[in-house]
């Protein structure tokens, strides 16, 4: 691990007398939090910055969802449920996600938490033995939840990098090479973060048929983007004949319907649910009852929200693409998914003189009031792959021109010096 995604919080570290565990100084963090928490201090001092740091739509949720809330609450659904869930969600979640998936989901295999993010934790903990060397594939970049999860439960993470010249998914070779008997669980993630990449069909088999050969390991298909997908349909492992047993589908209402901060997440998995359901009855004891049926509108009700959302995800993406691929020293591949670009800023950096993404990242910010993550947050750079930053799209077109241009003559006035 390098210097990036964890945020290393003192192991050890004691005032004295009082010890933090060695377990707590292994817990990694989301960057983007910090990154966030620097550029808000920026705008509390009255500085100009445009941010394109953070993984949540700028939309609100829409109507009808907020009002399926506000009747929650009127007519006193405002007590614990239970563990996995109310009926209702679990029946519509099971019916919506088997049906994009061309699966048959059973409403007791699905388990609701408090978000998608738990449920990383839980699968780690669920499927690992503490410090017993089991081994955790994930995608590098990534989610850097992942990595965190995988450390602080005592596994062993291994990283499958995402190359650029394959639209940034892994090369089944590289899978093949590190996958072994020690290996408990392979996480996958499409529509990606931050690349948004997509794993293709062809990705998918290729997968499964390694797979094949391991029927110890189990997948986590982080599904949370599926519905934001632009060049034609979303593609999961958990379709492939012998996958669904052995895949926990994970997803959420966060990004699809701009619900963030409601915090509600599922994960289904037959053989799985009843320990998920313990680890959700040890930790979270349910998810918001409110938000719940809230979760029941928003998967089953009217989504005319959603639509208009992703239309105007798509659009910016068009947008925020081509203005970058303007920019001198910089080149950007369209993603398929999410509303995540993640350029190339190689010949940028060594045009401003930037020593690597991150010190080309911080000066953007101080320099040119542009605020987005760098590769490094998001795991170790790839060997060879060169410099990465993140943009996320959740802006409006205006911010996005505006900053994209911003960002354009930054790098050609300091390329100038
Ligand atoms: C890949 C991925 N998985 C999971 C999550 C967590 O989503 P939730 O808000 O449902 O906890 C995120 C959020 O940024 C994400 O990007």
């Amino acid at each position: 691990m390098d210097k990036n995604c964890s945020e290393k919080n003192g192991s050890g570290k004691n005032d004295g007398h009082r010890q933090i565990s060695r377990r707590t100084g292994d817990l990694g963090t989301e960057n983007a939090f910090v990154v966030l928490a620097e550029v808000n201090a920026m705008i509390a001092e009255g500085k100009p910055v445009l941010s394109f740091c953070i993984g949540q739509p700028d939309f609100d949720t829409p109507d009808n969802i907020r009002e399926a809330a506000i009747r929650a609450i009127r007519d006193g659904h405002t007590g614990y449920t239970a563990s996995a869930g109310i009926d209702r969600l679990r029946e519509v979640v099971a019916e919506e996600l088997g049906r994009v998936r061309g699966i048959a989901i059973d409403p007791a295999d699905v388990v609701c938490g408090g978000g998608a993010k738990p449920f990383i934790g839980y699968a780690v903990l669920t499927l690992t033995d503490y410090g017993a060397g089991h081994e955790v594939l994930y995608p590098n970049p990534g989610f850097p939840i992942y990595e965190s999860q995988i450390r602080v439960n005592g596994a062993v993470p291994v990283p499958l990098h995402l190359l650029e010249g394959r639209d940034f998914t892994f090369d089944p070779d590289d899978l093949r090479r590190k996958i072994s008997e020690k290996t408990r669980l392979l996480i996958l993630n499409t529509p990606h973060n931050p690349t948004g990449s997509i794993l293709t069909p062809t990705d998918l088999a290729a997968i499964a048929e390694i797979l094949a050969d391991y029927p110890q390991v189990w997948v986590y298909a982080d599904e949370i983007y599926s519905r934001l997908v632009y060049d034609g349909d979303f593609h999961s492992i958990s379709s492939l004949a012998g996958m669904q047993e052995r895949t926990i589908i994970a997803d959420g209402i966060s990004k699809t319907w701009a619900m963030t901060g409601w915090r509600l997440g599922y994960a289904v998995n037959k053989t799985l649910a009843p320990h998920f359901t313990r680890w959700v009855t040890n930790t979270e004891s349910c998810a918001s009852h409110i938000t719940q049926w809230a979760g029941v509108e928003a998967i089953s009700g009217n989504q005319d929200g959603a639509h208009a959302m992703k239309a105007a995800f798509e659009q910016r993406r068009e947008l925020i693409v081509r203005l970058l691929n303007e920019v001198p020293g910089v080149s950007c591949k369209t993603p398929g998914g999410a509303f995540y670009v993640w350029p190339n800023v190689t010949e940028a950096c060594a045009m401003v003189g930037a020593e690597d993404s991150e010190d080309f990242r911080r000066r953007l910010l101080h320099e040119a009031g542009i605020a987005c993550l760098a590769d490094i947050h998001f795991g170790s750079r790839v060997p060879g792959e060169g410099q990465h930053i993140r943009f996320s799209y959740a802006a409006s077109n205006e911010a996005i021109t505006r900053g994209i241009t911003r960002m354009a003559e930054w790098v050609e006035e300091k390329s100038r010096r």
